[in-house]
């Protein structure tokens, strides 16, 4: 056997040199070249190649449509977010900041799955056996089937695997595997990489579903190299703030489905529950008609969410006024304060601005452009709506004109199953609303909404 040689490796991108620099020329992080041995047989993980060495090219039309094969993990809102399912064979990241809840909501499901389709292994380098049994007597009855191991070496894992036979595998997390054969420290990208690999061959060899929890780093991005994101079918990101109960999971990237869909989940003294209405709760201790308060109507993936938008804008005398967004796009929120100075003559530049979205959603894209502005100006004018119970859809443009949104008829439907009386969304959209019960105002420009509204 040679000797193992040295290189250093980039933590962030995964880039290797032989010599240490303080940046990395690649992705140019600093201090983030660190030195990791390599054995001499390689560790390329090019052993995938072997799999399927009697494929040969086939016309498009020649290949059969599959539909996949999926198992219910007895939670509709993890169900929704993998787009019906877990795939056979698939394998899934879930990653999120520390104590969100990722061990939770895996141990929930591994039990789910194992009480419906037999043997599911859960795998955890973080926490001994005895510890994930404390966890597992505060959730729901356990299955016998659920198998517990705490392992942190992927070979003896790889054994345990193919000796209990599994439907469904959990790692728990990737950053605490080791292969003995490289000598670098678990959860460096070597270590990262080579057990994903492992992990993968195991899993489409075998037709296993796995999930696999990844640590994030302080900024948010996930842990390790950008080749294990690129690896996986799936990245799942478990997000909301630790000191409140909701929990947001979210799809970042899906080969088996869509990712805009979202889960709403909230941690209870049992575990986590899920939430199948979320605008419900998202509204639970919302006093409408407040000042700086306006509740707009969102789609997350196919679900109509109502939330509620706060704003508070309030005179200083600092050079550079605060912008402070929660929830809500920063880029947005100026692009709505240049169009509300512009276009309605209200100073916004010797104020700081505020805005935060309730409940710890993030509002996409720009139904709620509308809603977002309103509530900027009731707190600047420190006068509420003059309107009950009101609900706002709509996208602003830069010359102050409402736009039309998709999915308009929706929201509203919601929003009248929710008690909302009146509705202002985009002039176009109003037509298509054929609803007697509310009533629903159609406007064409920000200055026809203010004289509506306040
Ligand atoms: P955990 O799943 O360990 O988080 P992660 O794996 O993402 O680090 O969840 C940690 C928090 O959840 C912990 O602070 C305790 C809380 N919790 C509950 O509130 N209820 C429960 O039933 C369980 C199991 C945990
Ligand atoms: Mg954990």
């Amino acid at each position: 056997m040679g000797k193992a040689k040295s290189c250093f490796v980039c933590q962030e991108c995964g880039y290797e040199s032989s010599k240490w620099s303080g940046k990395c020329p690649n992705c140019d992080s600093w201090n983030s070249m660190v030195e990791e041995f390599k054995s001499p047989e390689g560790f390329s993980g090019n052993n995938l190649s072997k799999i399927k060495v009697n494929n040969i090219p086939q016309s498009i039309m020649s290949i059969k449509s599959i539909t996949y094969e999926r198992m219910n993990t007895g939670i509709n809102e993890l169900n929704r977010v993998l787009g019906g399912g877990i795939v056979k064979g698939s394998l899934t990241l879930i990653s999120g900041d520390p104590g969100i809840g990722k061990s939770t909501l895996l141990l929930q499901t591994a039990n789910n799955i194992s009480k419906q389709y037999g043997k599911v292994l859960y795998i955890s380098g973080e926490e001994s056996e005895e510890q994930i049994k404390i966890r597992g007597d505060r959730l729901e009855t356990l299955s016998k089937e659920l198998f517990i191991l705490s392992e942190t070496n992927i070979e003896i894992i790889e054994k345990h695997i193919v000796d209990t036979e599994p439907i469904f595998v959990i790692i728990d997390s990737i950053q605490t595997l080791y292969n003995p054969t490289i000598t670098s420290a678990p959860g460096s990208v070597s270590q990262v990489r080579e057990s994903s690999n492992q992990l993968m061959r195991i899993g489409k060899s075998k037709d296993i579903p796995f999930f696999i929890v990844a640590h994030v780093t302080k900024q948010g991005a996930l842990a390790g190299p950008k080749v294990l994101e690129h690896m996986v079918d799936t990245v799942l990101s478990f997000e909301g703030e630790r000191t409140e109960e909701f929990r947001i999971l979210r799809t970042i990237k899906n080969r088996f489905g869509t990712t805009s869909e979202i889960g709403v989940f909230e941690m209870r003294e049992n575990g986590l529950q899920e939430i199948s209405n979320p605008s419900a709760v998202f509204l639970e201790d919302t006093e409408f008609n407040k000042e700086g308060s306006i509740v707009v109507g969102v789609m997350e993936g196919t679900r109509p969410i109502l939330v509620e938008v706060q704003a508070l804008v309030s005179e200083t005398k600092a050079v550079m006024p605060r912008r402070t967004a929660v929830g809500v796009d920063t880029s947005r929120l100026n692009l709505i304060l240049a169009v509300l100075e512009k276009k309605l003559k209200i100073p916004f530049y010797n104020c700081d601005v505020y805005v935060n979205v309730v409940g710890g959603l993030n509002i996409e894209g720009t139904l709620g452009d509308l809603g977002i502005a309103l509530a900027l100006l009731s707190s600047v004018k420190s006068c509420e709506t003059k309107l009950e119970k009101l609900l706002v859809v709509g996208e602003v443009g830069l010359t102050g004109e409402v736009r039309p949104v998709n999915f308009c008829d929706r929201i509203v439907n919601e929003g009248s199953k929710m008690g909302f009386k009146n509705f202002i969304i985009p002039l176009r959209n109003k037509n298509k609303i054929n609803s007697k019960q509310v009533n629903v105002i159609g406007v064409s420009s920000l200055k026809e909404v203010i004289n509506k509204v306040f």
